[in-house]
């Protein structure tokens, strides 16, 4: 543990990144980005104090027994990176929907035909909590060492109140030892159970009776999640799940317009927090989206595993909407889970400047989640950020995810050294 009162100095960097006095919403260009050269990273406990000129730090004598943590290689420091958007609560591979899908079926062809969001339901029901929790861990190590500091997880493949229950309290064990800080969203309104006997609407009526007040008694998520989709659940049958949800004060999310559009339009009237996917959105769901404040977020890993259209992220930043860019990690439509890798080559078919996508990994990020404290390096910000070995911050979007980070923090701790 840290000492409170302690002042560290870590650096020089050759460039730190610090996201700070940019707007949440709209275009960005790279000029607008702040960037300190040959800088120091001032920490206090497990937040940033101030990051200024290296030298100027160190002599400082304001900072009694100043604790040194020296950097001898060429280096660059970007926040903590947010992934906004995962599955990673899940048991069992889709490698056959993969094979299936890359030899011409479609994603909804699958799902009909017992591979889909259910054959995962099976595979997650079998596994005990103790199983989730060890591969809920066991991904988010993985995602730590790509440079991500918070990660939400969604549950969504339990599928009644028991087995959402199962996944929602395993999200909760597996943060209690997490390095990150995982942010848990219930996604029970994932799909209709194979195995429910019933319509959408009664299904849903007894996630609101009997899951929602679980929710709030065990404090396993506050925020709800549904999949609004021809083949999930319409916008008519989910508006009574989501005013019962507001009624309770859970900040609400949505998979919006993955392949038929009225996800974006059900997150404005919401005022969610986030409306993810949009891979369908046309001209009147990104004026829709532009004009509110809701956080678009882009799934380019989905687009990626499904092989379809990217969500059009120039076209909405463009009418003056933010952009987050999370991975969608999930056993199905995004196995891969590189967030940096997907948004960089996002950044090229979409035509992103690096402001954008970092803008889209860090503070935007953040903002889908409620958080203010963390995706910007200023001072009162959580001491999470990402050390990269290289002389510029454009090397490493330019290596499309290739380029690895030398060293992670978390709460003003080394979490992840590559060495
Ligand atoms: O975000 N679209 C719905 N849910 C997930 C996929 C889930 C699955 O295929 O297992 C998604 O892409
Ligand atoms: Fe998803």
């Amino acid at each position: 543990m840290n000492n409170e009162n302690q002042y560290r100095l870590t650096g020089p960097f050759r460039e730190v990144l610090t996201m700070t006095d940019l707007p949440l919403k709209g275009a960005l260009q790279d000029q607008q980005l702040h960037i300190e050269k040959n800088a120091g990273i001032l920490i206090k406990g497990d937040r940033i104090e101030r990051i200024a000129d290296f030298e100027l730090l160190r002599s400082e004598s304001s900072y009694p027994d100043l604790q040194l943590t020296l950097v001898e290689e060429d280096t660059v420091v970007i926040p903590g990176m947010i992934d906004v958007h995962t599955h990673i609560a899940f048991a069992g591979t889709r490698a056959n929907d993969f094979a299936l899908r890359n030899a011409g079926s479609s994603y909804l062809e699958i799902a009909e035909s017992g591979g889909g969001i259910w054959s995962t339901v099976k595979d997650t029901r079998a596994a005990t909590t103790d199983d989730l929790v060890h591969l809920i861990l066991e991904r988010a190590a993985a995602l730590i060492r790509q440079g991500i500091t918070t990660i939400e997880v969604k549950s969504g493949y339990g599928l009644n109140v028991e087995e959402e229950l199962k996944i929602l309290r395993a999200i909760k064990l597996a943060a209690k030892t997490c390095k990150a800080k995982l942010i848990s969203t219930c996604l029970a309104a994932h799909t209709l159970p194979k195995d429910f006997e019933g319509s959408h609407e009664a299904y849903l009526e007894i996630l609101v009776k009997e899951l929602f007040p679980v929710l709030k008694e065990e404090q396993l998520s506050n925020r709800i999640d549904a999949f609004v989709e021809k083949s999930a659940f319409s916008k008519e049958q989910i508006k009574p799940y989501f005013e019962a949800a507001r009624a309770l004060g859970f900040d609400i999310t949505v998979h919006a317009d993955q392949f038929s559009t009225s996800g974006s339009e059900v997150a404005v009237s919401f005022a969610a927090r986030s409306a993810d996917h949009l891979e369908s959105s046309g001209s009147a769901e990104i004026e829709l989206l532009a004009a509110s404040d809701v956080i678009p977020v882009a799934l380019p890993g989905a687009s990626m595993g499904i092989g379809c259209a990217f969500t059009p992220a120039r076209r909405l930043l463009d009418a003056g909407a933010s952009l987050a860019i999370a991975t969608d990690w999930n056993p199905g439509s995004a196995p891969m889970g590189h967030l940096l890798t997907q948004a960089s080559v996002l950044a090229c078919f979409e035509k992103l400047s690096n402001a954008e996508v970092f803008a889209g990994v860090t503070y935007r990020a953040a903002a889908a989640l409620g958080l203010s404290d963390r995706g910007l390096l200023s001072k009162g910000a959580k001491a999470d950020f990402v050390l990269f070995p290289t002389d510029s911050i454009k090397e490493i979007t330019y290596h499309q995810g290739l380029l690895a980070p030398a060293q992670v923090w978390i709460d003003g701790a080394v979490v992840f050294d590559h060495n």
